[in-house]
């Protein structure tokens, strides 16, 4: 039997489908302006779908497809945010992840070479035809060069020759000038990151992107805590993060508190960085581990994009409110729970950062949303993190099975 409230609903879609059809019509004839036609529909969309037995049919319908984007630069950012079922079961908590792999160059990078290339653009420092350099593990160097040719450019990009030896390959493939270099202290003229701003001094057209000091970095992340706070309509408990520039915990935190100051902000350090005492002790790093002193690698961690031993422009605008610290174990171990689990394949900061969201649900107790990032996917990590190989030379064979939660301390 079709009670009142259906047949109002009937009455009120036939009339609104006659309705469309005269309009349709009548554009055929008289040149109706198609704009006029299609905020019609979309009234009567929003109409319906505010209607709770109509929202379930229209749910994921045509208002969540994307309009006609101008090329590259309308595929970055408006990542999907998930639910990680397993994590939220486990703890409690509702645990949400920005899908970042799903940019086109496959990680969160691009939302910040975007930011970066477009700024300069816009203020002349940048032409069709010029050079953008960066000193990075990777990630950045494919957003970059991407990037850079939607806009006519070239990119330059340095690394450090112990960095997944796939992340050069595709670099190259991407048309991208790469140059490796031995890791060496930030105060050296030949850390990677010194050798591409030399690059982009000694010509004109040339801009040394700066991921780790351009405030574009951090204006960037705005972006992402503008998405996270639209996709969880404000009910946003906390945001977990690694951090490498700092550009994502800063631009998050800073979106998420202005709008609720009450947003709790978690740092998850990796071994060998200093930003978990910075954060929990105010001071940046010990004796022993200040820049310069350390010989080889400036820290030591399977995880790659995050942990550092410098305080950067980015992170210094963060607003953190606590840190944990997270062990290779941790992530390598939440890297196969996500697999095993949710059919997540991910890289090693976003498994990373979901150890931190459990560290932080368990802080927090049961019944809050907890926000984090998945910065890749693992494909950019099958020569370390997902070598089976490589783990078990570090004594990183994973062990655990099931749901539980048992490998995070
Ligand atoms: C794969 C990956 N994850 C995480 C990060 C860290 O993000 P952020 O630089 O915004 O702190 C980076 C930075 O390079 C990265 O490459």
């Amino acid at each position: 039997m079709l009670g009142p409230h259906r047949l109002a609903l009937l009455a009120a879609a036939g009339g609104a489908g006659w309705l469309a059809y005269q309009l349709y019509l009548r554009s055929r004839h008289h040149a109706l302006p198609m704009l006029t036609l299609q905020a019609l529909s979309e009234l009567l969309g929003t109409l319906l779908r505010g209607h709770p037995h109509v929202a379930l049919h229209l749910r994921g319908a045509s208002s969540s497809l994307r309009p006609v984007g101008e090329g590259l630069a309308d595929l970055v950012g408006n990542t999907p945010l998930i639910r990680i079922r397993s994590l939220s079961e486990q703890t409690g908590c509702e645990i949400l992840a920005k899908a970042e792999f799903l940019n086109p160059g496959g990680s969160v990078k691009d939302r910040v070479a975007l930011e970066i290339i477009q700024e300069a653009l816009a203020k002349g420092r940048l032409a069709p035809g010029g050079l953008v350099t960066e000193g990075t593990v990777g990630s950045t160097g494919v957003s970059l060069a991407m990037c850079a040719a939607a806009y006519g450019c070239r990119a330059f990009i340095a690394m450090p020759d112990d960095a997944a030896v796939e992340k050069a390959q595709m670099l190259q493939a991407l048309g991208a000038e790469v140059q490796r270099l031995r890791p060496v202290s930030i105060t050296h003229p030949d850390h990677f990151v010194n050798v591409a701003r030399r690059r982009a001094a000694e010509q004109p057209n040339a801009i040394f992107a700066d991921q780790f000091e351009n405030p574009a970095n951090f204006r960037a992340h705005l972006k992402t805590g503008e998405e996270i706070w639209e996709q969880t309509r404000g009910r946003v408990d906390a945001f977990v993060s690694g951090a490498g520039t700092g550009g994502t915990i800063a631009g998050v935190s800073c979106y998420l508190k202005q709008r609720r100051p009450g947003v709790q902000v978690f740092l998850i350090d990796p071994p060998g960085s200093s930003l978990y005492n910075k954060v929990a002790r105010g001071v940046m790093y010990t004796r022993e581990e200040a820049e310069g002193k350390r010989l080889r690698h400036p820290f030591d961690t399977i995880t790659e994009g995050i942990g550092i031993n410098r305080l950067t422009q980015n992170f210094a605008r963060a607003q953190v409110d606590g840190a944990f610290k997270g062990t290779d174990r941790e992530a390598v171990e939440m890297a196969q729970y996500l697999l095993r689990n949710e059919g997540l394949f991910v890289g090693s900061s976003a498994a990373m950062n979901c150890v931190g969201a459990v560290k932080a649900a368990r802080r927090l107790g049961p019944g809050h949303t907890i926000v984090t990032v998945l910065c890749d996917g693992g494909h950019r990590h099958l020569s370390k993190f997902h070598s089976p190989s490589y783990l078990a030379e570090h004594g990183l064979t994973p062990a655990a099975t099931g749901t539980l939660l048992n490998f995070v301390a």
